[in-house]
């Protein structure tokens, strides 16, 4: 079946937060939304006809995960990544944050410290520093366009109290899928210092042609050991409103801990369209995701290409996975903050990299999971913002 990436859906009074919470971010409505990572692409068929399903039940009391939930993921997994995961690793979270949070709260305590490594996803800043932990900045080293990790750095910041380092892979907002050699030499010196790694996977599925995601846990026995992977189909499959997702625990005593946390804090208790959605996905999701993911470096080639002739001195750090490209706005003759305004000015709603942490600062991250059509509309836009700087 060919689906159509091209279709523009109406969200505008859907309540969602892309369109319907413009005026509380931009100061406006008048701006093409490119910011929150959620796609402007319907969920596919197979899901909707699957949650629909289940709401024609009409009884919608507690829900529990069934075999096949599990199932599914199991597959998922073993099929994308050759990743091989036990159903009593996988514990249920209702979104990642909440699962990375719980993660915090269950397995370190007030005071130790979380190696985080910027700029990166902003929340995991708010799940460390907002539960009273220290937080520790590893930053990345932009190299020619890329991020590399400073491993001299990591060995120099952690100390006695280092528990837990947070992994974003594949990296938002910088779009590296790290490397076997990366993620291999980072599990190392963790390992070596009792530092959990805990791991952000939610853009797994979403890589490019010539780059493969490599699930940290799946890098041998030692890493698993010494892992908690956080996971949704919520980015790859539109179903961020569907509240699920998933960590993969296979250290016993890890588990426990969290076991513990999710029994004193109810908060395992789910929906039953997050289930379904889920499952539905991981069953008969691979075809739309090989669509969705040609349609994605689709765009993404459009945007290089755009940039180039249009605007060369917006720097697009070209991202092996994720939809969130980049933007380095240095070379611009006005500072970041500036041209953020300029673009909202323009009729265009970014992200300021800034949010993102150290590194951020000189950044804008844009969202280019929409329509090619709308996608050329934000860029023109964009043009007409800073082309004269
Ligand atoms: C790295 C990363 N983790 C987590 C999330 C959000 O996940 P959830 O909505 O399941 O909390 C995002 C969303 O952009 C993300 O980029």
């Amino acid at each position: 079946m060919q689906y159509n990436f091209d279709e523009i859906v109406e969200r505008e009074g859907s309540n969602c937060q892309k369109y319907d919470n413009r005026k509380l971010i931009f100061g406006t409505d008048d701006v093409l939304p490119m910011w929150v990572a959620d796609a402007d692409f319907k969920t596919p068929p197979f899901i909707v006809d699957a949650v629909k399903q289940r709401a024609a039940h009409e009884v919608y009391g507690y829900p529990l995960r069934p075999d096949s939930f599990y199932n599914s993921i199991i597959n998922w997994q073993q099929r994308r990544h050759s990743w091989a995961i036990e159903r009593n690793w996988i514990e249920y979270s209702s979104n990642v944050v909440v699962g990375l949070a719980s993660v915090v709260l269950s397995m370190t305590k007030p005071g130790d410290k979380i190696v985080v490594q910027p700029p990166v996803y902003f929340p995991f800043f708010h799940v460390v520093e907002g539960n009273k932990r220290l937080m520790v900045s590893n930053p990345l080293i932009n190299e020619k366009g890329r991020y590399r990790i400073d491993f001299d750095d990591l060995q120099t910041k952690i100390d006695a109290d280092t528990k837990m380092l947070i992994l974003c892979n594949p990296h938002n907002p910088g779009g590296m899928v790290w490397t076997e050699n990366e993620l291999r030499k980072l599990g190392e010196i963790c390992a070596k210092h009792n530092v959990l790694v805990v791991s952000d996977e939610i853009h797994s599925d979403l890589v490019f042609g010539g780059h493969k995601h490599i699930p940290f846990a799946s890098l041998g026995d030692a890493f698993a050991q010494n892992s908690v992977t956080l996971m949704s189909a919520s980015k790859t499959f539109n179903i961020a409103g569907l509240s699920s997702a998933y960590l993969v625990m296979p250290n016993k005593e890890w588990r426990s801990k969290y076991q513990r946390f999710m029994e004193a804090t109810h908060l395992s208790s789910g929906n039953f369209f997050g289930v379904v959605a889920t499952e539905a996905a991981y069953t008969h999701g691979d075809e739309w995701l090989g669509q969705l993911l040609s349609y994605l470096e689709g765009n993404l080639d459009f945007l290089m290409k755009y940039f180039a002739k249009n605007l060369p001195k917006v720097r697009v750090m070209k991202p092996e996975g994720t939809y969130l490209p980049w933007l380095d706005v240095s070379a611009l003759r006005v500072d970041a903050d500036t041209a953020y305004k300029l673009l909202i000015e323009a009729g265009v709603g970014l992200t300021p990299g800034k949010m993102f942490g150290i590194g951020g600062e000189n950044f804008i991250r844009l969202n280019m999971a929409c329509p090619r059509s709308v996608l050329a509309e934000g860029l023109s836009r964009i043009k007409k913002a800073l082309a004269d700087y």
